[in-house]
């Protein structure tokens, strides 16, 4: 192990009884439509993979055997992981604009070889100008057909994996069960966290990649950009946050039409083991959308009132607040009935604070209460003593 970083999880496989069929080693087929002469219909391939997607999130939820057996034979109605990854390979030209593993070769040129990178005059920057000494190793999972790093044979060496391969040097394993005895300079995780169903085993997932770096190594992380940009869970700050937690750097991120980069870099001190040594690194929380809306309000203002538009109550408060005279940037007001994510929200404040009416007010990130609890801590001076606070 190179990080000494213990495993993140139990592996990714169902321990169901319910085999997984993985469609073998069949030659990867471009779905006639985007080369051949048949026109394909516009977004088909993505409404397929989704659909995929789709059944292998209820998959992983579904704890009754029949249940699953019937979502695998759906599965294997579209065609199977084999199916699901033609699909795939025929999308990602046009998802990734033709870019494959570009985007990453080129950051790591410039932070392995930054003067070569900037002398080269040639417009393509990941072309290494020298030979390099020693070779960068790369695990690339979920690698298909194992072509993504085969551009730079020169200063990359990379070794391929997935469930199921479509080329014979691509290796057939579960990253969960990937042997951890050679340490990479970089794992490549591209379009893999997201097909796996269960969000626990996504973080897992993430997790599980310090096993294979070299101290200080990288992660290449790619998501469809919809997992942040259209998710109940996901944006982008709380990615950063999920990868900071995680034990990542994040050295560069970029978006582009279609997808989400970011290249990580293995921090030098990893997050402390929690109690659960189940899970080392992480507590298994995802977020939702509501909670990071009212922690967002709450922890970027001095004050924070959940309101409603129409409640004098409200207005009361939001009156006294409004005559202390504190710069507007550093009050933040939801009205929770002109939001469409209010009645979560509201939910909540609920769970966090036990209170369910509105106004719901915090002071420097504290708990104050509604509008008499406000008055009342003006009148004691307890109000002026929370706002100096720290
Ligand atoms: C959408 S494809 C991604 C292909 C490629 N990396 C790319 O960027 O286009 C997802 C691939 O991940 C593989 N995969 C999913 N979970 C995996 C796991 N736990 N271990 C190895 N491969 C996995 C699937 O078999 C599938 O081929």
């Amino acid at each position: 192990m190179a990080s000494g970083v213990p495993d993140a999880g139990p592996a990714a496989k169902s321990d169901s009884s319910v085999p997984r069929k993985t469609g073998g080693r069949r030659k990867l087929v471009r779905p006639r439509g985007k080369r051949g002469g048949i026109k394909n219909r516009k977004g088909a391939h993505a409404k397929k993979i989704a659909l995929y997607h789709t059944l292998e999130k209820q998959i992983a939820r579904t704890s009754d055997a029949t249940e699953r057996k019937k979502l695998l034979a759906q599965q294997e109605q579209l065609g199977g992981l084999a199916a699901y990854q033609d699909q795939s390979t025929t999308g990602s030209d046009k998802l990734r604009g033709g870019e494959s593993a570009k985007w990453c070769v080129k950051v790591l040129r410039e932070l392995v070889d930054p003067q070569a990178s900037a002398n080269t005059g040639a417009k393509d920057k990941t072309k290494a100008t020298t030979k390099a000494a020693t070779k960068l190793s790369v695990l690339d999972v979920g690698a298909i057909a194992g072509t993504s790093y085969a551009k730079w044979k020169s200063w990359i060496d990379a070794t391929y994996i997935d469930l199921n391969p479509r080329a014979p040097h691509v290796h057939q394993s579960d990253f969960f069960s990937w042997p951890t005895d050679n340490a990479y300079n970089l794992v490549g995780l591209s379009l893999v966290i997201n097909f796996v169903g269960d969000l626990r085993q996504r973080g897992n997932m993430l997790l599980h990649a310090h096993n294979y770096l070299v101290p200080g190594g990288y992660v290449y992380l790619v998501l469809p950009l919809a997992c942040v940009t259209n998710s109940r869970y996901l944006t982008h700050e709380h990615l950063r946050e999920i990868l900071d937690a995680a034990g990542y750097n994040i050295v560069r991120q970029e978006d582009s039409k279609k997808l989400t980069r970011w290249l990580l870099q293995q921090k030098a001190t990893l997050p402390k083991r929690p109690a659960d040594p189940a899970r080392p690194h992480w507590d298994g929380r995802v977020f939702k959308k509501k909670e990071l809306i009212a922690e967002k309000l709450i922890s970027e203002h001095l004050v924070a009132v959940f309101s409603k538009s129409y409640c004098p109550y409200c207005r009361r408060a939001k009156d006294l607040i409004q005559a202390l005279n504190i710069e507007s940037s550093k009050v933040g007001i939801i009205e929770l009935d002109k939001d469409s994510n209010g009645p979560a929200i509201q939910n909540y404040l609920l769970e966090k604070t036990g209170q369910r009416t509105v106004p719901n007010i915090f002071i420097n990130g504290k708990h104050l209460g509604g509008s008499d609890d406000l008055s009342n801590a003006q009148s004691t001076g307890e109000l002026s003593k929370l706002l100096a606070s720290l």
